[in-house]
């Protein structure tokens, strides 16, 4: 039995996944308190700053698991009421968009590409529709006038990732919840003081510093098992980072919907950004960008949308998806009072809603909803760590 008495409700984390379970916590009567690694006023490399905000159950269907698909589509179906909620309850806007993704084909190699990607879309159950080269020019007449088809997936939206962080951040302290900045975990114990609750240790702006909580929920991407040892030493809970590479540009908008071909995606936003993602390398934590990285994005947006070469360069960044064993996420009860959101991979902001949730649910009524069974710790532990 947890006792409330014996301290707040500790959120370790706070880019989407953590900010998300914190805001969902606060509307369930909760005042958490978010640690947040990032020091105050500084970015940071983090996979919610880098992240373009595809919300692409169909267009990532292809490399994804099932269960990662089927929860997909379960959080894009609360997206709207859950960014309502939240532009409602700190006054700003998400970025939120609707406009479905659609995929190109240069050559007929990547056409017969597609044709192979809508058959495995279709297997999960998800609407796209195949296009000729004519219906493609008449979507978006700024896509190459080379391309041989394509594919629509109207149910495909996106999100700005960073104005819904800091929209979150905004609910989360107006309903009470804090957030501290520049608060490096790296110790979760049992409390010496209250065998009930838990020790939550790290420094914060360079000094040692404890919090005590009745609950800690673990949401911190890809560090999370570098930098807390225990949780790195539970089966299942390693998370290796697997980097991405994006830049973002700026100018007169060239498409009104996200547009993909076998090798990158463009995300356009509202006020003229146009974010091109993104590199998949297995470097660890190296945050430098490449000359490489960038000149592939940029030479395969230029083959798809040729006036991406007008636009102005914004921003280069590298940041790191936050991989299980099995790219399937670990959203569960790890001992009574210690929970963890982790290893969303190429997923963190789509899967956001249903995380917060599902996760929330879990944490203030104490019994695991059946929607999370699939993403429960146990499938590591039976043999010898391996799902
Ligand atoms: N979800 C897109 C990516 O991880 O690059």
């Amino acid at each position: 039995m947890i006792r409330r008495d014996a301290g707040p409700t500790v959120v370790v984390g706070g880019g989407i996944i953590g900010l998300s379970i914190a805001y969902e916590l606060v509307r369930r009567g909760r005042t958490p308190v978010v640690l947040d690694a990032t020091p105050r006023g500084e970015t940071g490399e983090t996979a919610t700053r880098v992240a373009a905000g595809m919300l692409a159950p169909a267009s990532e269907a292809d490399d994804e698991p099932a269960a990662v698909v089927a929860l997909g589509r379960d959080s894009l179906a609360r997206y709207p009421a859950f960014v309502g909620a939240v532009e409602r309850d700190s006054e700003r806007s998400c970025g939120y968009r609707d406009d479905g993704t659609l995929w190109i084909a240069v050559n007929r190699d990547e056409d017969a590409e597609l044709e192979r990607l809508m058959r495995a879309q279709a297997r999960h159950g998800l609407d796209v529709r195949k296009l000729d080269a004519a219906a493609v020019r008449d979507l978006e007449p700024h896509v190459t006038p080379r391309a041989v088809g394509g594919m629509l997936a109207p149910g495909d939206h996106s999100v700005d990732p960073r104005r819904l962080a800091e929209a979150l951040a905004l609910a989360v302290r107006r309903g009470g919840g804090t957030i501290h900045a520049g608060w490096c975990v790296d110790r979760i114990e049992p409390s010496p003081v209250d065998d009930a609750g838990w020790r939550v240790g790290g420094t914060e702006g360079g000094w040692r510093n404890s919090v005590d909580a009745a609950e800690v929920v673990v949401a911190a991407g890809a560090r999370v098992t570098a930098a807390i040892e225990w949780i790195g030493a539970s089966p299942g809970c390693e998370v290796r980072p697997v980097r991405g590479e994006v830049v973002r540009l700026r100018g007169a908008p060239l498409v009104e919907r996200s547009i993909r071909t076998p090798r990158i995606y463009l995300v356009p936003r509202t006020d003229g950004e146009l974010v091109i993602g993104a590199t998949t390398e297995e470097r660890g934590f190296d945050a430098d960008p490449t000359a490489g990285g960038t000149m592939d994005l940029l030479r395969h947006a230029f083959v798809a949308v040729p006036g991406v070469y007008d636009l102005v360069f914004a921003e280069v960044s590298a940041g790191w998806r936050p991989a299980t064993v099995d790219h399937i996420p670990v959203i569960d009860r790890l001992a009574p009072g210690l929970f963890a959101a982790i290893g969303h991979y190429r997923n963190g902001i789509l899967l956001a809603p249903a995380t917060a949730q599902l996760l929330a649910e879990f944490v203030v009524g104490g019994e695991r909803p059946p929607a999370l069974e699939r993403f429960a710790v146990d499938r590591f532990r039976s043999e010898g760590g391996n799902p």
